[in-house]
C-alpha cells in the first residue's frame, strides 16, 4: 500500500541525510570534517544545563501549558520588547519544538490547498517542504547577486492565491541581513496586497562586519499585525538539542496556532523550557563572545576558501555560499551535488550543495566548526585541486 500523496509530494532534508552519511562514515573509522553542520560546536552554557537538572529534580516533569510556561513566554516578551522596541506580551508569544515545529504550525494554520506562499531563493531546506506539508505551494523569487531581496520580483510573483511572503534574515544559506528599507518594502507589499509575512531570525543575534539585524515586525504596528516571527533558541544560545523555537504573532493567529498545538504536540518538553528561561538571563558577555569567535572563523574561512572560488563576505549566520561554476568545469564535473560527493569522497571533508537550497553552481561552507578544523579542510581540499 503507498502511503499520502501528502508525504510523497516532499523531499527528504538533504543536509539531515548527508549528516546520517556523515556519521556512519565517522563510525566506520573515516576522519570526516563536517562543515556540513548547522551548528556550533560550544557547549550549552553552563547556567542553561543547571536551570534544567534543578527543573528536573524539582519535579517540572509534568504536561504543562501548550503555548508554554507563561514566565517563559513573559520572559521572550520582554527580551524581545527591549531588543526591538516592540509592544509585545506573553499572549503574542507560543513555544514550539524548535522552529522548524513552528514553520509546520504556522503553514498548517494559514493554508488551504493551492494557497502560494512566496520564498526568495536560495532558501533553507525547510521552507518548500513545509509549505507542501500544508497543502500549499512554494513560489520561488530570485534575490539579487548580492543575495538581498529583489522587490520587484516579488511583487510580480504576487498572484490572487499568494497569503504570504517568506524571508529569513539572516540568511541561511547565504548569510545575506536584509537592511530596513527593504524591509519596509515587504511591509508595504504585505499591506498593498492583504498578506502575511513571515520572518525566520533564527540567527538573529549572529550578524558580522558590524552589521545589525532588523526585525520586522518592529517597524511599525502594521508590521507587527501582518507578521509572524519565527524565532529559535537553537542557534544564538547552542541549544539544537532542547528544542525550543517561538511565534511571535498577532494574539488572534497565536490562538489558532494554539488551538492546533492542542492535538499536535501539546506542550513543549517542561524542563527544556527551564532552560530556556535561564538563556535570557544570560550574561550578554558570554553571547558576545560567542559572537565574535563565530566572526574570526568567518574570516578566517572566507580568507582560506577565497583560494578557491570567489565567495561574497557574509553578513550574518555562519555560512559561506560561494559560486563554484568554475570548479564544477575544471573538474568536468555534473553540478554541486558531484562535487560536494567528489570533496567527501577525495578530501574527507563534507559541504552541501546549493542545489539544497535550490542554486545550482554555489557550495554551503558552515564556518560554525573550530578554526583547526577549517584549517585542516581548506587543507585537504587544496591537497586534492
Ligand atoms: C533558517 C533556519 N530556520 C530554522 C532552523 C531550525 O532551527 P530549530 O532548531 O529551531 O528547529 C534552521 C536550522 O538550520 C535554519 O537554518
Amino acid at each position: 500500500m503507498e502511503n499520502s500523496k501528502r508525504v510523497n509530494s516532499i523531499e527528504p532534508s538533504k543536509s539531515i541525510s548527508l549528516s546520517a552519511k556523515i556519521a556512519e562514515l565517522k563510525k566506520l573509522g573515516e576522519d570526516i570534517i563536517g562543515l556540513n553542520v548547522g551548528e556550533p560546536d560550544f557547549a550549552t552554557p553552563a547556567p542553561i544545563i543547571q536551570a534544567t537538572i534543578a527543573a528536573l529534580k524539582d519535579n517540572e516533569t509534568r504536561y504543562s501549558l501548550v503555548q508554554g510556561l507563561d514566565q517563559l513566554r513573559e520572559g521572550i516578551a520582554y527580551y524581545l520588547n527591549k531588543k526591538y522596541t516592540l509592544n509585545a506580551n506573553k499572549d503574542h508569544i507560543l513555544l514550539g519544538n524548535g522552529s522548524k515545529h513552528i514553520l509546520y504550525l504556522i503553514f498548517q494554520t494559514l493554508l488551504n490547498d493551492g494557497d502560494e506562499v512566496i520564498i526568495p531563493s536560495p532558501y533553507w531546506v525547510t521552507f518548500p517542504e513545509s509549505v507542501k506539508l500544508a497543502g500549499g505551494v512554494p513560489r520561488f523569487v530570485e534575490t539579487k547577486k548580492n543575495f538581498q531581496l529583489d522587490l520587484k520580483t516579488i511583487e510580480e510573483a504576487i498572484t490572487k492565491k499568494t497569503k504570504a511572503i517568506l524571508i529569513n534574515t539572516p540568511n541561511n544559506p547565504t548569510g545575506a541581513v536584509y537592511n530596513a528599507e527593504d524591509l519596509q518594502g515587504v511591509v508595504d507589499l504585505a499591506e498593498k496586497y492583504d498578506l502575511k509575512i513571515i520572518s525566520d531570525e533564527a540567527y538573529e543575534i549572529l550578524t558580522y562586519n558590524k552589521v545589525k539585524h532588523v526585525n520586522i515586525s518592529s517597524l511599525s504596528e502594521v508590521a507587527f499585525q501582518r507578521t509572524l516571527t519565527v524565532q529559535s533558541f537553537s542557534k544564538s544560545f547552542c541549544m539544537t538539542g532542547f528544542r525550543i523555537g517561538y511565534l511571535c504573532a498577532e494574539k488572534s493567529f497565536i490562538d489558532d496556532v494554539n488551538k492546533l498545538q492542542g492535538h499536535l504536540s501539546g506542550n513543549n518538553c517542561t524542563f527544556a523550557q527551564y532552560g530556556a528561561l535561564e538563556a535570557l538571563r544570560l550574561d550578554a558577555g558570554l553571547i558576545r563572545i560567542l559572537t565574535k569567535e563565530l566572526e574570526t572563523r568567518m574570516k578566517l574561512a572566507h580568507e582560506l576558501f577565497s583560494e578557491f572560488f570567489p565567495i561574497q563576505k557574509p553578513d550574518g549566520a555562519f555560512y559561506l555560499f560561494p559560486d563554484v561554476s568554475d570548479l564544477i568545469k575544471k573538474l568536468g564535473l555534473k553540478g554541486s551535488e558531484e562535487l560536494s560527493l567528489y570533496l567527501l569522497e577525495k578530501a574527507k571533508v563534507a559541504i552541501l550543495p546549493g542545489i539544497a537550497f535550490g542554486m545550482e553552481n554555489h557550495l554551503r561552507i558552515s564556518f560554525a566548526q573550530s578554526r583547526e578544523e577549517i584549517i585542516e579542510a581548506h587543507k585537504r581540499i587544496k591537497a586534492i585541486l
